[in-house]
C-alpha cells in the first residue's frame, strides 16, 4: 500500500465510524472551506489545508511523500524520537505510526474537541450548554499544547528519512463504536455486569494481567447502570469536568471512559455519575487494533510498540492477545 492510501483508509474508517453523521461532518468541512474563502491572500498562506477535507486534524502525515509503498509498520500509543531510532535500527520498518497525536497534528489537538458537543447532544445535553462548557476547555487545551516542542520527533524521522504517521481521533472512534456496540448488545443492568463485559474484552483481559483493567472511579457495583454514555472515549482529550451535573440532568446514570482527573472524578460523583474508567492504553490499543486487523488484511505486516495490546478480530483465532505477528530483524516477506 501506499502511504497516502493507509492515511485515507484510516480517515475513511474512522469517519464511517464517528458518533456524528456523515451530514454533520460535511456541514462541518463545508464551513470551514466557507470560512478559509474569506481569508486574505497573507492568512491563506498560513491555513492548515488539511482541516478542508480531514476533520480529524490531529491525524496526519508527518513525513514521507504519499506515494511512497508500505510493506512493514510499526505503530505504537507514543511513537517518538526513541521509537523512530528503534525502527531505524530494526532496518526493516516502511513507515512508523504513533497514535497519540506528534507535530501540527497535536499543535492541533484543540480543534478535533468540537466533536465532543456533538456527542454530548446526541445523550441530551442542549448544545448551546455543551458547547459553552466545552468552549472553555479547548481554549485550556489549546493554551496546554502550544508550549511544547511540537516538531522534535517529526525531525528525527525527517533526518532519519522515515517515514512517520499519527493517527488519534481516526482510531479513537473506532475504539469508541466498538465499545457502543458491544455494552448496547449485552444491555447491562447493574455497574458490576457492565465491568464484567469491559473485562471479557482481551485489550482489558490483558491490561488488568498489568494492574491497568477496568477500574470504578465513581459509584458502586451494586449500582443500576441507568443510561450509558461513552462521551469519553473519543475527541481529543479530557472535556469539562462540569458537564457531569448536565449528563445527569439529561438522565445519564453511568459515562465510559478511557482516564479521569481527580477534579473530573470529584464531579462526576457530586453529579451521582457512576464513572467507569475502561483504562487508557487499553481503550487506545482497541481502536488501533481494528484499524491494524484492516492493514493485515491488505497484506501490511505489523510490529506493535510502545505500550500497544495487539489483538486481531480478523483471523481464527479471533480476540486473542498477540503480542506481534512478526520476530524482531525478520525480512519483510
Ligand atoms: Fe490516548
Amino acid at each position: 500500500m501506499k502511504i497516502k492510501e493507509i492515511y485515507e483508509l484510516a480517515i475513511k474508517l474512522g469517519r464511517k465510524s464517528d458518533f456524528r453523521s456523515k451530514d454533520q461532518i460535511d456541514t462541518l468541512l463545508k464551513r470551514v472551506k466557507e470560512k478559509y474563502e474569506k481569508l486574505s491572500v497573507k492568512e491563506k498562506k498560513v491555513f492548515d489545508k488539511q482541516n478542508l477535507t480531514n476533520p480529524y486534524s490531529d491525524s496526519r502525515i508527518l513525513y514521507g511523500g504519499p506515494d511512497k509503498k508500505i510493506k512493514r509498520i510499526m505503530m505504537g500509543i507514543d511513537m517518538k524520537e526513541a521509537e523512530l531510532l528503534l525502527a531505524d535500527r530494526l532496518g526493516n520498518i516502511d513507515l512508523v505510526i504513533s497514535h497519540h497525536p506528534v507535530g501540527i497534528a497535536l499543535a492541533g489537538l484543540d480543534e478535533v474537541m468540537a466533536l465532543q458537543a456533538d456527542v454530548l447532544n446526541q445523550y441530551g445535553v442542549p448544545i448551546n450548554v455543551a458547547e459553552g462548557l466545552l468552549k472553555k476547555r479547548i481554549s485550556e487545551v489549546a493554551r496546554g499544547v502550544s508550549g511544547s516542542n511540537h516538531n522534535r520527533a517529526v525531525d528525527v524521522a525527517r533526518l532519519l528519512k522515515m517515514p512517520y504517521m499519527c493517527l488519534h481521533t481516526a482510531c479513537d472512534n473506532l475504539a469508541a463504536s466498538y465499545l457502543k456496540k458491544t455494552i448496547e448488545k449485552k444491555n447491562p443492568q447493574y455497574i458490576g455486569e457492565l465491568l464484567d463485559i469491559l473485562s471479557d474484552i482481551s485489550e482489558y483481559r490483558e491490561a488488568a494481567k498489568r494492574k491497568a483493567g477496568p477500574k470504578l472511579f465513581t459509584g458502586s457495583r451494586n449500582n443500576r447502570c441507568g443510561k450509558i454514555a461513552l462521551t469519553e472515549i473519543t475527541g481529543g482529550t479530557e472535556g469539562s469536568p462540569e458537564i457531569y451535573e448536565r449528563l445527569a440532568q439529561a438522565g445519564i446514570g453511568t459515562v465510559i471512559g478511557m482516564h479521569m482527573s481527580e477534579k473530573h472524578t470529584e464531579a462526576a460523583k457530586k453529579a451521582h455519575i457512576n464513572a467507569v474508567i475502561a483504562g487508557h492504553i487499553s481503550s487506545d490499543s482497541i481502536g488501533i487494533n481494528l484499524f491494524l486487523d484492516e492493514l493485515e488484511k491488505k497484506g501490511i505486516d505489523i510490529v506493535p510498540a510502545s505500550g500497544l495490546i495487539r489483538v486481531k478480530r480478523n483471523i481464527k483465532d479471533n480476540n486473542k492477545y498477540q503480542n506481534s505477528n512478526v520476530k524482531p530483524n525478520q525480512k519483510p516477506k
